[in-house]
């Protein structure tokens, strides 16, 4: 019999409560249909809690996911009442960087003709996957302020590459690419301007390239790879990058699949826990609304199945949300008048069959 999954439930703030709220029932859904054996730890890990109790990513939390959890399930953190972001970028970064998850794996895959925003293109000219690499780049809080909240005030963030971090997240995309029969491979840089960091990067990328000599491999300039992803996304299979181009990137691709309500991402390492996010954030919005569209979820929650071992389901979820799009079943940014309650259980129906 296989082993009981344990997923670490993290519903955080704003829309992300409802997102995942639709999500756990998904997941309760595939365990009882399917026989799935998944058990759900809830974390009240927050802005809320942060508010309440001072508390943003305690040792014992970090512990559970790490060391018991096969999975974790994150919302979004971010709320207006936490203007300093304190708790999101503890508990965010406190999983990215302190459970070492270097590859951000991001589809950018449109999914239905009608969610394609560009004139003369359809759903087909728009699949490829993100690499972002995940732990270093300008993300990794080092710098300082000096004669702050002076005229000579100066704010430093470094940019750390690291030779280790740079080989590691390009051959993760090659091998996914090997694995996965994608055929073209771009590394997606600024080494035009960042002659060392970036340089790095560029080199490395094509080094590691001669060992995968059935992938056709490829450079763009981060500039060149906005222009060229909205003039014509067909040509992009692959795409490995850096930990700020990524994040942008991945929002620009985004808009190519419908919006940041389909939008799924899963932060992985080879071996261990995995931890899984739709791409969007809290949205201060349209929380707590019922707006929220948690197909970006139901994309996650497929991800989350393929790495705990579950094959196929994350093809049937995939085509269930299809399906949802097809229908109008959705919510208003993707052309519906549902209510995320409303999407989360045609979800759940059609994986009842
Ligand atoms: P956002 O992704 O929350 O929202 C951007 C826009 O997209 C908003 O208009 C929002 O309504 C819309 N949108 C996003 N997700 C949607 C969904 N599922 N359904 C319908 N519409 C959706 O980005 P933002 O407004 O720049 O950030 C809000 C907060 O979220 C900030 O605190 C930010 O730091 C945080 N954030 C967190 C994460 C994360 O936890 N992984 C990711 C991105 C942003
Ligand atoms: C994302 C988000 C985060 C990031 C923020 C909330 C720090 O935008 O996951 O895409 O920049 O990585
Ligand atoms: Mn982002």
């Amino acid at each position: 019999m296989t082993k009981t999954k344990k997923i670490a439930i993290l519903p955080g703030d704003g829309i992300g409560k409802e997102v995942v709220a639709e999500g756990v029932r998904v997941l309760e859904t595939l365990r009882e249909v399917r026989g799935y054996p998944l058990e759900l730890v809830h974390f009240d890990l927050g802005a809320d809690r942060y508010l309440r109790d001072g508390i943003t990513f305690p040792d014992d939390a970090r512990g559970v996911m790490e060391h018991e959890c096969d999975a974790i399930l994150l919302g979004a953190l971010g709320d207006p009442r936490v203007p300093s972001n304190v708790h999101a970028r503890d508990i965010l970064f406190g999983l990215r960087f302190g459970l070492d998850l270097y590859c951000n794996v991001r589809p950018v895959i449109c999914l239905h003709d009608r969610l394609m925003p560009l004139k003369g293109r359809t759903s087909k000219d728009c699949n490829f996957v993100v690499f972002r690499e995940n732990t270093e780049g300008i993300y990794v809080s080092i710098g300082g302020h000096f004669k702050k909240g002076t005229p000579d005030e100066i704010a430093i963030n470094e940019d750390i590459n690291t030779r280790k971090g740079v080989e590691r997240i390009c051959r993760a995309a090659f091998d996914y690419a090997v694995a996965h029969g994608r055929r073209r491979m771009h590394v997606v840089d600024k080494s035009n301007a960042m002659a060392q960091a970036h340089e790095l990067w560029k080199r490395c990328f094509f080094e590691i390239a001669r060992e995968y000599p059935q992938i056709e491999s490829r450079h763009q300039f981060v500039d060149a790879f906005c222009m060229n992803v909205v003039r014509d996304p067909s040509q992009f299979d692959v795409v490995v990058t850096c930990n700020l181009f990524g994040d942008i990137i991945t929002d620009l691709g985004a808009a190519l699949q419908g919006g940041l309500g389909m939008a799924a991402s899963m932060n992985a390492r080879p071996h261990g826990v995995a931890l899984f996010e739709p791409v969007h954030g809290s949205a201060p919005d349209i929380a707590g609304k019922g707006l929220a569209n948690p197909l970006a979820t139901v994309l996650t929650i497929g991800m989350m199945m393929t790495r705990l071992g579950f094959t196929g389901e994350e093809q049937r979820l995939t085509e269930i949300v299809r399906a949802s799009i097809e229908a109008g079943i959705c919510t208003r940014d993707v052309g519906g008048t549902a209510g995320t309650r409303e999407v989360g259980e045609f979800v759940c129906a059609r994986i009842r069959g």
